[in-house]
């Protein structure tokens, strides 16, 4: 473990001599643009709820008019932020490395810093589509401020509820963007996982998947984590302060 303010040196040359790298990112990837986490005390209207059980079927089942504002509240803080310099190190990782960005997040960041995202394991806070048919919906009006409780607009093709294009605990991941991370954690010189719990499954098991294969894995978080013991290298750093180091430290002219 490193919680030095440089990045390791064995990392720094793993990722210098790499060609492949397979990159999985969570919600501490996005914190720092102020996106909280799934894990930080939640806030405001919903502080009363935890996460986990907004973010499933039944709640959506049972009360949809209590759930849905709680999305469109995410979705305009989305919106409302920039990415931030993690985000913009790995689009720029991406100049001189074949990157394969897996993203549990639900956001759009690395979008916007300009990388190409190869599986949005969790899917998108701000693709929406009908709960019944599954047709894909404009994106609805996100008011400046949350409210307690509002109606889902319908489906204009069944009249059917509009629901996030989210993953909600307890559905499945869809098939492509898994199968697609799944070979990108196959086949790959270095992993850097930045930012996630590793408690959320399948998505946690890509890396250890990768180190059982003998892929060196480096984690970024500052915290300890369910994968912690399982990586070669644990760098105890932000998304923000640690990745534009290491890219720039692994990408400089020697
Ligand atoms: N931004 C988003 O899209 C967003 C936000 C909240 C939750 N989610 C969803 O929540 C689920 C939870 O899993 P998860 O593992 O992604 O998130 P998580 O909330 O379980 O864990 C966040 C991790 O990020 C670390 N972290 C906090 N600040 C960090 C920083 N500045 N730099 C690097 N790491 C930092 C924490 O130590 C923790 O390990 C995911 O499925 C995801 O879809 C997404
Ligand atoms: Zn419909």
């Amino acid at each position: 473990m490193r919680t030095e303010p440089t990045p390791d040196p064995a990392v720094v040359d793993l990722l210098r001599a790499a060609t492949k790298v397979t990159v999985m990112t969570g919600a501490g990837m996005s914190a720092e643009s102020g996106v909280p986490t799934f894990r930080d005390a939640q806030t405001g209207l919903w502080e009363e709820f935890d996460a986990a059980s907004l973010a499933t079927p039944e709640a959506w089942e049972d009360d949809p008019e209590m759930v849905w504002p709680w999305y469109l509240w995410r979705a305009r803080m989305v919106r409302g932020v920039e990415p931030n310099a993690g985000h913009l190190a790995l689009a720029e990782l991406a100049r001189h490395k074949d990157v394969r960005l897996v993203t549990q997040n639900v956001d759009d960041l690395h979008e916007r810093a300009g990388s190409d995202v190869l599986a949005h394991l969790h899917g998108s806070l701000l693709a929406f589509r009908c709960t019944d048919c599954g047709a894909p919906a404009p994106e609805p009006e996100l008011p400046e401020e949350p409210t307690s409780r509002a109606m889902p607009p319908v489906c204009a093709e069944c009249g059917g509820y509009v629901r996030p294009g989210v993953v909600w605990f307890g559905e499945s991941l869809a098939l492509e963007p898994f199968e697609a991370a799944e070979r990108a954690h196959e086949d790959a010189d270095i992993v850097l996982v930045i930012g996630t719990s590793g408690v959320v499954f399948p998505a946690a098991a890509l890396p250890i998947t990768s180190r059982g294969l003998g892929i060196p894995v480096v984690e970024i978080n500052p915290d300890e984590t369910e994968l912690s013991d399982l990586v070669q290298h644990a760098w105890r750093t932000t998304a923000a302060a640690g990745l534009p180091l290491l890219v720039e430290a692994a990408t400089r002219p020697v």
